[in-house]
């Protein structure tokens, strides 16, 4: 049975916090930056999906790859979980083979966390008709949603969190431990973390993986712009930025950048700002952290997690660990 509760409304209103983090991040001094979570917007999300699908960006393939191989074992080891909560919710494609196994032995409740109230419900649909299964989206951020879907828990129902897709690689690493242990102390010992994680791979491999010569990377950063201009008034030609992609071996990531062609001024009305970029100037829009499979241990123990298994996929270079709390 699936049953769709209403969404809640979002802890906060999406402009509002789009336009504090624009003005922060284009007017602070030195290098500027716009958090990557604002790449998403609807054109955005499309131009991801997109992405997942060209021959340079095996990511999304590899992960997709190791949970249908581990998906049996994953069930079995998360200790038959009543509910499977899932930091942000995508299609649903990569974690119906997960949901499948887990409802071959019992019931299982769904509650995939998002901001976007849009991918939610894109994700309830396409997971419609699983039998046994109770799919609850949560319209908020992961580790509020997290609290909510875990208020009034029975005493002994397992949870499996899955947090896929290398998105553990778009936080710093400090913003990543943090999220890993405040995870970890909503959990109780018996529950489960499923982590997939980017490795580190050549360096050609990564560049051309952010800068396809398709240039849908390219469209999907400068989308940014065109965001603020639909959104909060502003005036960008995106033609006058160009994509960038560095990798940064010291940090082991990518980042993605927009170079300013030519120096300019561009007038954003919803913040009565001019905000001035010199040529050659970029705004920092996203970094994709690479790990070691050691890394990934590592980071989970001292966020409190215990490692249980973890599965890696040579050819593309991805790592799939499942911990217990
Ligand atoms: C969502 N995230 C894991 C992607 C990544 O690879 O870091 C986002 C992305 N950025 C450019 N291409 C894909």
């Amino acid at each position: 049975m699936i049953a769709s509760i209403p969404l809640q409304p979002p802890v906060q209103t999406a402009a509002g916090t789009f336009a504090a983090d624009v003005l922060e991040g284009l007017t602070r001094p030195g290098q500027k930056t716009l958090p990557s979570s604002w790449l998403y917007d609807d054109v955005g999300s499309a131009l991801f999906e997109v992405i997942t699908l060209l021959p340079e960006y095996g990511l999304t393939r590899a992960d997709a790859a190791l949970l249908r191989g581990a998906a049996g074992a994953v069930a079995e080891m998360a200790g038959q979980p009543a509910r499977i909560v899932e930091f942000g919710s995508g299609s649903g494609s990569k974690t119906r083979c997960i949901l499948e196994a887990a409802l071959a032995s019992r019931p299982v409740e769904y509650a995939p966390i998002d901001i976007s109230r849009a991918a939610l419900e894109n994700c309830a649909s396409n997971l419609r008709g699983l039998p046994g299964l109770t799919v609850r989206p949560v319209e908020a951020c992961y580790l509020s949603g997290l609290a909510e879907t875990l208020a009034g828990r029975g005493t002994d129902d397992r949870t499996l969190l899955l947090f896929l897709g290398s998105t553990i690689g778009n936080f710093s690493p400090d913003q990543a431990a943090t999220f890993l242990r405040s995870a970890r102390q909503q959990m109780r010992p018996g529950d489960s973390l499923l982590l997939g994680a980017d490795l580190v791979k050549p360096r050609e491999q990564l560049l051309a993986a952010y800068d396809d010569p398709l240039g849908v990377t390219a469209a999907f950063n400068l989308n940014l712009l065109a965001r603020i201009n639909r959104e909060l008034g502003g005036e960008f030609q995106p033609g006058r930025f160009a994509h960038e992609a560095r990798f940064d071996q010291q940090h082991s990531r990518i980042e993605m950048h927009l170079r300013a062609r030519v120096a300019q001024k561009v007038w954003i009305e919803g913040l009565h700002r001019i905000v001035s970029f010199e040529a050659g100037e970029t705004i920092w829009t996203e970094s994709s952290y690479k790990f070691l499979t050691s890394d990934i241990a590592e980071i989970g123990a001292e966020a409190g997690w215990t490692i249980a298994q973890q599965w890696v996929d040579h050819e593309w270079g991805f790592a799939e660990t499942l911990f217990s709390a």
